[in-house]
């Protein structure tokens, strides 16, 4: 069993793996979430078995295998479990977990200047279970559910399951309502009034609960839709959440992604980032990391602040035992094409930041022109449809571009649909 549990790296506080529905760290409270439970594993050589569904090519390495395992499920039920829950996903999205395209993208590295020897390499996400990155995150919390149910080790009788809940009106929900409509699980997705009606009309269409979460007089600061999903967690829901500090789990299945793009020597690796699981799961696959820059836009850059704040408190290694000196909401969140990265608070920004030092990267700002133009220039010599935020890592690029050789070798993730 690879995975012994979990540990927090702020507090220390450990969970064991055959431990059922430990989305949080024990000491995470209702009002105060500042924990981060990190996978407990040791660095071993990553080998895919070459099965094109990278939940079952690199089983082994996930929490969850060893959860399972951990209960008592056999290889074999293991695997049929991951085929099992897969083939109702692919009946629901049209496709079920696949190794992504990751590949030179010739044109776009010649526009860009580099030389045959270095260029830019883009990792293909659009094309995934709808349409992004985030059905990985939230598909490792899928499994994790369904084996709890099955050994029952939950607190609900079959028939009354609980709601699964999230907060989101973007790719996280569309991932998130996918999963739950393969398995019938009814959910609940909090969305704030001005949603984008295209994303809305596909939740209702995959039968999810939709509830609009305008600012109420007794709001604390911070997104609303953030606040009813906690009150909705408090009354029972299942935090189907694509931020580690509501849902662990979701760290574990995200790493997919960094195991497919493993093997192959690059320089530099741009991410945009919004909460910041993203980043942390390609790093944590990555394993042996080129520099890693993670992206935000000015409109909304509290990732960028704490990486500069990090000094003050002891340097990059110190921060997690300085959460609130450094990491905070962002005050005034602007308006950005790349819409899905302005979550005003990095809530995964430990192990970023982890990454950033160990690797020599750092934190980029993107302009409103980097943006832009990563999406016109990336979408056209590629020819991928990807959104303005699933090129922000692009932006990043842009932004630093005078700063990288023209033989260094470079790599992006292209994610989210244009809609
Ligand atoms: C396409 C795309 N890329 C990247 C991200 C950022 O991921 P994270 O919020 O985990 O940092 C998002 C988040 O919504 C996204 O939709
Ligand atoms: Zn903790």
């Amino acid at each position: 069993m690879l995975t012994s549990g979990w540990r927090c790296a702020v507090c220390g506080a450990t969970t064991a793996i055959g431990d059922a529905l430990t989305w949080r760290c024990p000491n995470a409270t209702a009002t105060d979430r500042r924990h981060a439970p990190q996978i407990v594993q040791p660095a071993v050589p990553v080998v895919s078995t070459g099965a094109t569904n990278p939940f079952l090519a690199f089983r082994q390495y996930l929490a969850w295998d060893s959860f399972a395992e951990a209960l008592g499920l056999d290889d074999g039920a293991r695997e049929a479990l991951v085929s099992e829950l897969d083939a109702q996903v692919a009946l629901v999205a049209g496709t079920g977990f696949v190794t992504t395209p990751f590949a030179r993208a010739d044109a776009l590295s010649d526009e860009l200047g580099f030389a045959p020897t270095g260029g830019v390499w883009v990792k293909n996400e659009t094309a995934h279970v709808a349409g992004s990155q985030k059905a990985r995150h939230l598909f490792g919390i899928l499994l994790h559910l369904v084996t709890a149910e099955r050994a029952g080790l939950v607190p609900w009788s079959d028939g009354e399951r609980p709601s699964l809940a999230i907060a989101s009106c973007g790719n996280a929900a569309l991932a998130a309502s996918t999963l739950a409509a393969a398995v019938q699980w009814p959910i609940s997705v909090f969305v704030p009034a001005d949603a984008n009606p295209r994303v809305l009309e596909r939740l209702h269409a995959l039968g999810a609960t939709v509830v609009e979460c305008p600012r109420l007089p007794a709001d604390p600061p911070g997104d609303p839709c953030v606040h009813r999903f906690r009150e909705a967690v408090m009354e029972g829901a299942i935090p189907f959440s694509v931020q580690g500090t509501e849902n662990a789990w979701c760290l574990d299945g995200g790493r997919t992604i960094g195991w497919e793009m493993r093997g192959r020597p690059f320089d530099r690796l741009f991410v945009q980032v919004g909460g910041g699981a993203f980043a942390a799961c390609v790093s944590a696959g990555m394993g042996s990391l080129p520099r890693l820059h993670a992206v935000q836009t000015r409109a909304c850059a509290p990732l960028e602040r704490a990486w500069e704040l990090a000094a003050s408190v002891g340097g990059p290694a110190a921060v997690a035992q300085h959460w609130s000196d450094v990491m905070w909401p962002w005050e005034h969140v602007g308006h950005s094409a790349a819409d899905g990265i302005l979550d005003d608070e990095t809530y995964d920004w430990l192990p970023v930041v982890d990454a950033m030092h160990r690797s020599h990267g750092g934190a980029v700002v993107a302009s409103e022109d980097d943006v832009l133009m990563a999406n016109e220039i990336g979408c056209r010599t590629t020819g991928i449809d990807a959104s303005h935020t699933g090129t922000a890592g692009l932006a990043g690029l842009l932004a630093m571009r005078d700063h990288v050789a023209a033989d260094e070798r470079v790599a992006v993730i292209f994610s989210g649909v244009q809609r």
